[in-house]
């Protein structure tokens, strides 16, 4: 049950809004930055990804851009990473990390509401990882990752801090996806019509 405190604290906070205030987005990558010093936390969550060589991938919602580097080394120059988020500075966090680390085959994309710059079914995979719970719509950002992926990639949607019914609930409820596997760390969903089939 939300009470006074609980909202006031979300309003402070960002939680369960998707415009999370600069300084608890700084907070939040400075707690992230720690997770991977001590305990390796991006290594460990990237590698449970389904990401290959030659593919292009989006990272959406990529937050203080924690798996670039790796996803840009996966992918290799003949693959492409775009990075997609809604807050600003993600947004230079990316292109901070393209800079510092020479990532070619890394661009940055702002999102604004449900909606990104990139064209229909460019993507092989997308990931969004640790922020479905953020969202208000869901439906509608299923909407958008359904449009960006290509016709037999597939979408990994992690839980975030929601439970796992939940994230299947609504992504049950968005009727765009089928969920095709899933493990303790996340779902594995691709567009309802290919009905899971692997690529011909
Ligand atoms: C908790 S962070 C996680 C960042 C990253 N995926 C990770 O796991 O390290 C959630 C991110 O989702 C972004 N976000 C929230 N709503 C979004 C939306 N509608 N479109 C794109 N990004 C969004 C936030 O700005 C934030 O950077």
């Amino acid at each position: 049950m939300e009470t006074t405190h609980t909202t006031h604290l979300n309003r402070i906070t960002g939680y369960g809004r998707e415009n999370i205030p600069n300084l608890f987005f700084k907070m939040m990558s400075f707690a992230m930055k720690l997770s991977d010093v001590f305990a390796g936390q991006s290594e460990r969550n990237f590698s449970r990804l389904p990401i290959k060589e030659r593919q292009i991938v989006v990272d959406y919602g990529c937050g203080p851009a924690r798996y670039i580097q790796n996803a840009s080394e996966t992918v290799g120059p003949k693959g492409k990473v775009f990075a997609v988020d809604i807050h600003p500075m993600a947004i230079d966090n990316v292109n901070r990390k393209i800079e510092k680390h020479e990532l070619t085959n890394v661009e940055a994309i702002q999102a604004d509401g449900y909606s990104c710059a990139l064209p229909n079914r460019i993507a092989d995979v997308v990931y969004a990882l640790d922020m479905f719970h953020m969202i208000e719509q869901p439906t509608e950002l299923i909407r958008e990752l359904a449009r960006i992926v290509m016709f037999h990639g597939i979408i990994v949607i992690e839980d975030g801090h929601q439970p796992r019914e939940l994230t299947i609930e609504k992504i049950k409820e968005s009727g765009l996806l089928c969920i095709c596997s899933e493990n303790k760390y996340h779902v594995v969903c691709k567009l309802k019509e290919t009905k899971c089939l692997p690529p011909a």
